[in-house]
């Protein structure tokens, strides 16, 4: 059931990460954060504070150069989520100080690398990218046509993924994966019809700003469908069990819980991303929440 979305006086529109720090701190704003939710795919809201809704990571307080990945990070070593091993971007211009670091690095702008960081600073391009390697995963899937398909590396590393939760007696279904321009253009416009402009780009990327439409991204359910895209699916067991497990197959949690300041977007505990097993190793341990920090980017909480 979709909460009231009516007092939606809190949005990922401040312009800094240091007024983010504030309303962190001082948990001021969670009554208007948890009065918005949506309901249908990629539709989320901040959840009332809790246990579960804590960020995975704290915020790096630290210039953001301090959380771009090290050489350490980037080595040359097989990413054992990653056997096929996505090619390094040799030809790919630094984009970031992230990209200008010793070791093992992977472009930040191209839509085929496991690297590329979307946001609303940073459009996909092409805006009209098609993935050339498109497969479907043989996992339990919640979702049909191209839905249900990804790039060759993200269907491989979720396989495994969904083996060993499996594995653990925890059900993951893929709910929905690759998306193409024009069937984001549909679901964003799908937001703002319902829910008017502000409130649909706090849950739902405009065309050519999805990680959707890269294939490095999906979303999953449990096996049931409780909670599916809603704010309580944070307390399922599928999202328990990805949130504490996704990274040793390569995958982040990409909207974290109270990082819309930076990223963008409210907390989607089933959205998860591909970087490789390495970056999101380094990212867990380091307790870096978010692919803005982790690259030195800067926050995209609202569009140019
Ligand atoms: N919900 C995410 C941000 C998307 O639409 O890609
Ligand atoms: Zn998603």
């Amino acid at each position: 059931m979709c909460q009231n979305a009516s007092d939606a006086t809190e949005t990922p529109e401040s312009p800094s990460r240091r007024a983010f720090g504030r309303v962190v701190a001082t948990g001021a704003g969670f009554a208007a954060l948890a009065a918005l939710a949506a309901c249908s795919p990629e539709g989320t809201a901040p959840r009332p504070a809790s246990g579960t809704g804590v960020p995975t990571g704290t915020p790096s307080t630290a210039p953001a150069s301090s959380g771009a990945p090290t050489a350490t990070a980037a080595t040359t070593t097989t990413d054992p989520a990653d056997p096929a091993g996505p090619g390094p971007a040799a030809s790919a211009p630094p984009s970031s100080p992230a990209a200008a670091a010793p070791g093992r690095q992977y472009s930040l702008t191209d839509p085929a690398s496991p690297w590329v960081v979307v946001n609303k600073h940073r459009p996909l391009s092409p805006a009209a990218f098609v993935p050339a390697d498109l497969v479907q995963p043989a996992v339990r899937l919640a979702a049909s046509g191209e839905a249900a398909l990804l790039n060759s590396t993200t269907a491989a590393a979720a396989q495994r993924m969904f083996d060993d939760a499996a594995a653990a007696g925890v059900v993951l279904v893929l709910a929905s994966g690759y998306r193409s321009f024009a069937t984001q253009t549909a679901t964003y416009n799908s937001y703002v019809n319902s829910r008017g402009l502000a409130e649909a780009d706090t849950a739902s990327a405009r065309p050519g700003h999805s990680e959707h439409q890269t294939g490095w991204a999906f979303d999953i359910g449990d096996g049931g469908g409780a909670c599916s895209f809603q704010p309580c699916f944070a307390e399922q067991p599928a999202a328990v069990w990805a949130k504490a497990n996704a990274h040793r197959f390569g995958f982040v949690v990409r909207y974290p819980w109270m990082f819309h300041e930076i990223t963008g977007y409210y907390y989607e505990p089933w959205h998860l991303r591909y970087v490789g097993a390495e970056a999101a190793g380094e990212m867990n341990a380091r307790g870096i929440a978010t692919l803005e920090e982790y690259f030195g980017l800067e926050a995209a909480p609202g569009y140019l």
